[in-house]
């Protein structure tokens, strides 16, 4: 099972270690991230993160994702919805408001 790993520069967190494929919020909760989830469908922006860094690119923005974010952070192509997120490459997230 491969797995990559998860950080959150600037925060007392951990870094975590998640299978590749599995949804972001399905393994991050209130205990092992600071990242908080709400709707977990990509409509409510509480999950919203700055991608500080990643090793290999994300997956691109899903078709809801981008225009969620186009309009909540028009030009920030850095910031993606951690409940649309597939663990895919190692990457520091960091916790971010649109
Ligand atoms: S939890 Fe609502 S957009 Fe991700």
């Amino acid at each position: 099972m491969k797995t990559c790993r998860v950080e959150f520069p600037g925060t007392s967190k951990p870094a975590v270690d998640l299978e590749v494929g599995v949804n972001l919020s399905e393994n991050l909760t209130i205990h092992n991230s600071p990242i908080l989830f709400g709707c977990r469908i990509g409509i409510c922006g509480t999950c919203a993160v700055e991608v500080v860094s990643a090793d290999d690119p994300l997956p691109e923005r899903t078709f809801d994702e981008a225009q969620f974010l186009e309009a909540m952070a028009p030009g920030q192509d850095s910031v993606r919805l951690a409940c649309q997120i597939r663990i895919s490459t190692n990457m520091k997230l960091r916790k971010t408001q649109v």
